[in-house]
């Protein structure tokens, strides 16, 4: 597979990431697991970038078993830089535990959890207030798609859930169609590309045409080693968000390997 990702060599931020998203999975075995599996793996960030985002308990005891060789993110955090919002984390406390990424607006928090653009926004907010640098979940639910509205729909979410502070600063975003997560079906890679374009052409003109250019958008949804390829390869693709595969450290080492072979 070496060789045939031609990455956009004007805008050096593009280059591959991978993130296991854990959700509400997971122990110390299995970070221990991990931190075994990324000792074996290339952690020159230059070419690539791997993160885990374990539940909150395992932060600390991740950070400190990978001892730097992958980042770390979060899954989530609160709007509000303090307060009384039992149950709740800020993104500053997850900056203060390591965290140098938290994931924003996942499609599980707003179908379970009645997450609105508006809260998607504020944590936005919040977090690059906390130096941290968020990861944007947007996706079409089977019946947006089924009715044609993959489109409007990511940017009706982007428009709405992008803070304008955004444009000085770095936002990943995560194209993770919803009816693809966890269902072992996917986009074809035609289809994800054509959507990674119309989200980078959003971008353009949301910001411009330099910012929009060196984001980063990843592709999330039943990605597994066997189908990692087909998915980085891709001109506007420049990394996966992973959930279940990501709770396999030999499967998760494959993906990572994908990503370091571009
Ligand atoms: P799966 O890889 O299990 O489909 O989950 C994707 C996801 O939701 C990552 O955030």
């Amino acid at each position: 597979m070496s060789g045939q990702k031609q990455w956009p060599t004007q805008y050096p931020a593009r280059r591959a990431m991978v993130v296991g998203n854990w959700k509400m999975h997971g122990d110390v075995a299995l970070t221990r697991a991990f931190a075994a599996e990324a000792a074996r793996q290339p952690n020159t960030r230059d070419s690539a970038e791997v993160i885990l985002a374990p539940p909150v308990p395992f932060l600390d005891i991740t950070r400190n078993m990978l001892s730097g060789m992958w980042s770390l993110a979060a899954q989530d955090c609160h709007w509000a830089q303090s307060g009384a919002y039992t149950g709740e984390i800020s993104a500053e406390m997850l900056a203060e535990f390591g965290c140098g990424y938290v994931i924003v607006g996942h499609s599980e928090r707003r179908i379970l959890m009645g997450e609105t653009d508006e809260y998607v926004q504020g944590k936005i907010e919040a977090a690059l207030a906390a130096g941290l640098t968020p990861i944007m979940c947007i996706g079409e639910t089977l019946a947006q798609h089924q009715a044609q509205e993959t489109f409007i729909t990511l940017a009706s979410q982007l428009y709405h859930g992008l803070p304008s502070s955004a444009v000085q600063r770095e936002v990943v975003i995560a194209y993770e169609p919803v009816w693809a997560i966890g269902s072992g079906l996917t986009p074809t890679p035609e289809e994800v590309q054509d959507c990674h374009d119309h989200i980078r052409t959003f971008l353009c003109t949301h910001w411009n045409a330099q910012k929009g250019e060196s984001a980063r958008v990843l592709y999330g949804g039943s990605v597994k080693p066997d189908n990692v390829a087909d998915f980085l390869t891709l001109a506007d693709v420049d990394g996966v968000l992973v959930g279940g595969a990501s709770l396999d450290p030999t499967a998760f080492a494959d993906i990572v390997r994908s990503a370091f072979a571009l």
